[in-house]
């Protein structure tokens, strides 16, 4: 297939994707302010034709603006997520048609692409293809927050766990491999592929699960300083946390979970999910262990493939732990991809040679701001995001985004 059909068939099944998602909900719940740190639906869908139309129409054709008061409301930058639903946001017909008329104007452009940086292996499509695939994931937390209220999205039943079962750890022998990538649509702060050094390590054959999880809230862990660091304890306290988000006990020692407008028992072979960096922090001081720096994630991830994973939001849910020993990497760590986002050790900073292309405010400007390194992609994440290189980053205390962890351990 060429380059351009494979735009112009992305461009179109991302879009059918935020559609869809967004169709069951009423007007009401587009544009009310679910949480405050999240933005209102309806500010999601628009910022997401602006993007489209500030990239591939005003920087890569040179069209005049559609209505330049949009751009202020829409940058991201200019509003905090807590001021968006005071802004004079376009209603969700307004939206749909904005978007709409973006889009039918790029399809029309892409008959004559100009050459140029920006359009080079046609990087800038791939960049905003994969930035509406980042925001339906956002959305889908936003919907997720609304608990008890969110509509109900079908999936597929997902995979259950074959017969075999990973367990335990797996050795990464020490030496240098080649971290990031130059492929075509990865974003700036994946380049460039540089040689990383590793000394040896163990890493979790498989990401934490619930079962496990609860060991560790059994055994009293959320009311033990000594597992947390100070910031995490002081969380702790302020969110008066003791679980993960969306659970809640049931008596007996059984749990139950929300999960988009359902309530159901915990499952106890999936990946935990809904934990911030402090919980994955203390769980793994708690079991002796670490979490892995993201050199360890990569590395451990060679040879993993997202062919067979849990992406795409098949599912709307982790499979279990051992639903797809196919797409293990060749050290047999297995759902490295897919499932849930996995929280490493690392701060979000440049690699060496970093350069900002083409906008500082995608990555740079979140470098060594405290965010933590997240890898791996979630079940909500589409395959074209999710590359073993791809870095995506939070602050430490969020637990809405479908993340969740594995440990390491030094040789
Ligand atoms: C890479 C997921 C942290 O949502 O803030 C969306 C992606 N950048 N619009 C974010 C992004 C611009 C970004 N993350
Ligand atoms: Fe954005």
């Amino acid at each position: 297939m060429d380059l351009l059909t494979r735009v112009a068939d992305e461009l179109d099944a991302v879009r059918r994707r935020s559609l869809d998602l967004l169709a069951p909900l009423p007007d009401h719940d587009l544009t009310r302010q679910i949480s405050p740190i999240m933005s209102p639906l309806v500010w999601d869908l628009a910022h997401i034709g602006n993007y489209e139309e500030l990239w591939l129409l005003r920087a890569v054709t040179g069209a005049p603006p559609i209505d330049e008061s949009l751009d202020s409301i829409y940058d991201a930058f200019r509003h905090p997520r807590k001021n968006r639903p005071s802004l004079p946001l376009l209603g969700p017909a307004d939206a749909r048609r904005y978007i709409g008329e973006v889009r039918g104007r790029v399809l029309d452009s892409l008959e004559r692409i100009p050459d140029g940086r920006l359009t080079d292996d046609a990087f800038v499509y791939g960049m905003v293809i994969q930035h509406e695939h980042q925001h339906g994931e956002t959305m889908l937390a936003t919907l997720q927050l609304m608990g008890d209220q969110a509509h109900r999205p079908v999936g597929e039943p997902a995979p259950p766990a074959t017969a075999v079962v990973p367990m335990g750890e797996v050795f990464v022998p020490a030496g240098s491999f080649v971290m990031g990538t130059d492929e075509g649509w990865a974003y700036d702060n994946e380049r460039p592929a540089h040689p990383r050094d590793v000394p040896g390590f163990w890493i979790d054959a498989a990401p934490v699960t619930n079962r496990q999880y609860l060991e560790f809230i059994d055994a009293g862990g959320y009311c033990e300083p000594r597992w947390w660091c100070d910031e995490g304890w002081a969380w702790r306290y302020e969110a008066n946390a003791e679980h993960p988000l969306f659970w809640r006990e049931e008596g007996g020692g059984a749990w139950s979970r929300v999960r988009f407008g359902w309530r159901e028992e915990v499952p106890l072979a999936e990946p935990v999910q809904h934990v911030c960096w402090y919980e994955a922090d203390a769980y793994a001081r708690w079991a002796g262990k670490r979490l892995p720096t993201e050199a360890e994630w990569e590395k451990a991830a060679a040879g993993a493939t997202s062919a067979q994973a849990n992406l795409g939001q098949r599912h709307y849910r982790p499979a279990p732990v051992g639903a797809y020993p196919a797409g293990a990497s060749t050290y047999g760590v297995h759902q490295l991809i897919g499932d849930v986002w996995e929280w490493t050790s690392s701060d979000f900073e440049p690699y060496p040679g970093f350069a900002s292309f083409p906008y500082r405010e995608y990555s740079e400007v979140f470098y060594g701001a405290g965010y933590k390194v997240l890898r791996g992609g979630s079940w909500a994440t589409d395959p074209v995001v999710a590359r073993p290189t791809f870095r995506n980053w939070d602050l430490p205390v969020r637990r809405q985004i479908f993340a969740g962890f594995r440990c390491a351990q030094d040789a």
